[in-house]
């Protein structure tokens, strides 16, 4: 059966890591590349351009939807965060997914799970300061899910920048047999970059919420522009940012793609990354800057 045939067969869902192996032992066998699409489900176009890479590159292409409770700090929203599995699937399917793994949180974290991996410094920074244990809860699953699914590429949004960070530097640390492909933020016609949790956005924090892409806007066009002394940029996204008094800010700033240390320099390439609180909700956002050759020489 080629690729093309599987690409239209209906979604097939399955709870457990034996069903799972047993589906993606399948499909290597049939000389198949596996794609994995790691999501918490409420999914929108972002997660499905996700999906439609892999459909691009991979034979079979396996979604996961488990909303993970370590990622998820004691007064975050993880009882509430938007959940509609059958929704969910039929947005996997429109994209091309083959199969669906949705484990229970049992099966992800029987009473005995012990064991956490930690990407240190990086999972400290921006996120991790407000959000203490998130990347460690990130890191824990995402590499039980690469285990369980042993996908040849796994795909991650460029939207979530420092967790696709974090997800690199693992996936090298601990030599993992991956390729990780980051995926352009999808973000609606105004410029708000797609997030699950916009829903919680009531009309007037979903306007006010458009300062975080504007911020980026004035970052890319000060920088484009040849600007470089930076602390002169960082002020002006703050300022952007200060101007919609339904925002609160916690950081707006330029780091190193890589490293995601603040820069004060000029390299080539750098990226504008913003968080804000816009009414009960905390919303990031980001853009890489690539500087011109002769700015960067100045
Ligand atoms: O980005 C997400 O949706 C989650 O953090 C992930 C990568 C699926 C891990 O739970």
């Amino acid at each position: 059966m080629s690729a093309s045939d599987l690409s239209r067969r209906p979604v097939v869902v399955v709870e457990t890591a034996k069903a799972l192996r047993d589906a993606v032992g399948a499909a290597r066998r049939s000389g198949l590349k596996i794609g994995l699409t790691p999501t918490m489900g409420a999914l929108h176009a972002g997660h499905q351009s996700l999906m439609h890479a892999a459909r691009s590159e991979c034979g079979f292409v396996v979604a996961t939807i488990f909303v993970n409770p370590t990622q998820f700090g004691p007064h975050e929203d993880f009882h509430r965060y938007p959940r509609d599995l059958a929704r969910d699937l039929a947005a996997c399917e429109a994209a091309g997914v083959d199969l669906v793994f949705h484990p229970p949180v049992a099966a992800m974290y029987p009473a005995d799970h012990a064991t956490f991996v930690e990407v240190a410094g990086l999972s400290n920074l921006w996120e991790g300061k407000s959000r203490p244990g998130h990347f460690r809860g990130v890191a824990t699953v995402v590499l039980k899910l690469l285990n369980l699914v042993t996908p040849d590429i796994a795909y991650f949004g460029q939207k979530d920048f420092q967790q696709q960070a974090i997800i690199r530097r693992m996936c090298r640390n601990l030599d993992l047999p991956v390729e990780i492909r980051v995926c352009p933020i999808v973000r609606d016609a105004d410029g708000l970059a797609l997030s699950s949790r916009n829903v919680y956005l009531s009309a007037e924090d979903r306007a006010a919420a458009l300062a975080l892409s504007r911020c980026l806007q004035v970052a890319a066009g000060m920088v484009g522009g040849g600007e470089t002394d930076l602390a002169l940029v960082r002020r002006a996204m703050r300022k952007e940012l200060a101007a919609s008094p339904r925002v609160e800010p916690d950081y707006a700033t330029l780091v190193d793609p890589e490293t995601l240390e603040e820069v004060d320099d000029c390299p080539l390439r750098l990226a504008a990354i913003v968080a804000a609180r816009v009414g009960t909700t905390r919303l990031i956002d980001n853009l890489l800057i690539d500087r011109c050759p002769p700015c960067a020489q100045s």
